[in-house]
C-alpha cells in the first residue's frame, strides 16, 4: 500500500467558531480525511497568549471540538487531540532552540506587527513560530495546509528542520506548506473579513432565533423594495455561494435583478440556506458541549495516538543530541 501523505493543521481556540473558519479551515480539513493521514489538534498553547481567562479558554477549547466533531471530522480517521495532552511537543520545541537562530524569529510577521504597533511583546509571542515548528516537526509532517499568513512560520519550522538535520542527520521531516489560495474570503456581515477581531462573524451554531437576527444586520445599500439591484455587489448572495447550488445562486441573482425582491427577503433566503446547511448538525453540537467528559475521552483518546506516533521521533531525537 502507497504510504499515505501525513498532513497537520492547528486551529487555535481564541474564540466560537464562525461561518468563516469553516469554509477557510474545516471543510478544507474535513475533505481530506479520508485519503490522507491527517493530524489535527486544537492549539491551546498557542492561544494562552490572547485567552487569559481560564475559563474561557476551557470553553473555547471544547467549542471548537464540539464544532469539529458536529460537522463531520472522524476521530477514527483523523488524529484529533488537544495540543496541551501531548507534552512532547514542549520537549521538542526545546531541542529545537539552538537551531532558531534570534534573526529569524525576529524576523517573523507576529512578532514584527506587534513591535511595529509598540505592543508589549512577551516571550509567549515571540516563541509562537519555534512551537509550531515543534508542533509540525514532532508528527514528521510532509503537509500543512494554512492561509497566506501562516506561510511564513511554515518556512521557519523548514528552515529550524534543516538546520537541526545539519547537525544531527536526516531525523526530522522538512514539511511543506500547502497554501490554499483559492479558498475564498468569507466576507462578515460588514462586508470587510469575517474574523473575531472585527466583531462581524456569523456563528456557526447559533439559536434559529439569534442566527436570524446576526443575518438580519448585513450591511446592504439603501435600494427600495422595488428598485433593481446589482447582485455582484452583495454581501448576501457573497454567503449565499458558499451554500447554495449553482441554480439557486442564478436565481436569487435573477430576483435582484428584476425589483420587487427586498434586501429583507434576500436575507431571509440567506437564513433559510444557513439553517439548512448547518441546522442538521446543530442538535448534534449541543448534544456534544453538554456532555463535556464525552468530549474530553474523545480528545484524550486523540492524544494517545498521537503520543504513541511521535514516540519513534522522541527517542530518536533525545538519542541523536546526547540526551538518552
Ligand atoms: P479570526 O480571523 O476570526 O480570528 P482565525 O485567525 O482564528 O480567525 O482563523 C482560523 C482559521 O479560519 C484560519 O485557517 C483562517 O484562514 C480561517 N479563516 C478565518 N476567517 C476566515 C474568512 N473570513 N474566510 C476564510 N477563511 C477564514
Ligand atoms: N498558527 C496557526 C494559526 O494561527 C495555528 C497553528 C498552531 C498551526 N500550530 C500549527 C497551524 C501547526 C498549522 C500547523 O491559525
Amino acid at each position: 500500500m502507497a504510504k499515505r501523505v501525513k498532513v497537520l493543521t492547528g486551529v487555535k481556540p481564541t474564540g466560537t467558531p464562525h461561518v468563516g473558519n469553516y469554509f477557510g479551515a474545516l471543510k478544507p480539513a474535513l475533505a481530506i480525511q479520508d485519503n490522507h493521514e491527517l493530524y489535527l489538534f486544537i492549539a491551546n498553547l498557542h492561544a494562552l497568549n490572547t485567552v487569559p481567562d481560564s475559563k474561557q479558554l476551557s470553553e473555547y477549547t471544547y467549542k471548537v471540538a464540539a464544532v469539529y466533531l458536529s460537522l463531520g471530522l472522524d476521530p477514527k480517521k483523523t488524529v484529533f487531540w488537544r495540543q496541551s495532552d501531548v507534552t512532547e511537543v514542549l520537549e521538542l520545541m526545546w531541542y529545537m532552540t539552538p537551531f532558531a537562530p534570534m534573526g529569524l524569529l525576529t524576523r517573523a510577521h507576529s512578532y514584527k506587527d506587534a513591535k511595529d504597533k509598540g505592543k508589549d511583546i512577551n516571550m509567549g509571542l515571540f516563541n509562537y513560530p519555534l512551537l509550531m515548528a515543534a508542533d509540525i516537526l514532532l508528527f514528521s509532517t510532509d503537509q500543512v495546509p494554512v492561509g497566506q499568513d501562516q506561510k511564513q512560520h511554515c518556512e521557519i519550522a523548514r528552515d529550524i528542520a534543516i538546520r537541526f538535520n545539519n547537525q544531527y542527520g536526516d531525523i526530522l521531516t522538512i514539511p511543506e506548506p500547502v497554501i490554499s489560495e483559492q479558498t475564498a474570503i468569507v466576507p462578515g456581515i460588514d462586508g470587510r473579513k469575517m474574523s473575531k477581531s472585527y466583531n462581524n462573524e456569523i456563528p456557526i451554531f447559533e439559536s434559529s432565533k439569534n442566527l436570524r437576527k446576526c443575518i438580519m444586520k448585513i450591511v446592504t445599500d439603501s435600494k427600495e423594495l422595488d428598485e433593481p439591484k446589482d447582485p455582484n455587489d452583495s454581501i448576501i448572495i457573497d454567503l449565499y455561494k458558499l451554500i447554495a447550488s449553482k441554480e439557486e445562486v442564478a436565481d436569487l441573482s435573477q430576483k435582484y435583478r428584476q425589483g420587487g425582491y427586498g434586501y429583507g427577503h434576500a436575507k431571509q433566503d440567506l437564513f433559510l440556506a444557513l439553517e439548512g446547511f448547518f441546522g442538521k448538525s446543530r442538535q448534534e453540537y449541543f448534544r456534544l458541549i453538554n456532555d463535556k467528559a464525552y468530549i474530553d475521552k474523545i480528545l484524550l483518546d486523540g492524544a494517545r495516538r498521537a503520543r504513541d506516533k511521535c514516540g519513534n521521533l522522541m527517542e530518536k531525537v533525545r538519542q541523536v543530541v546526547g540526551i538518552k
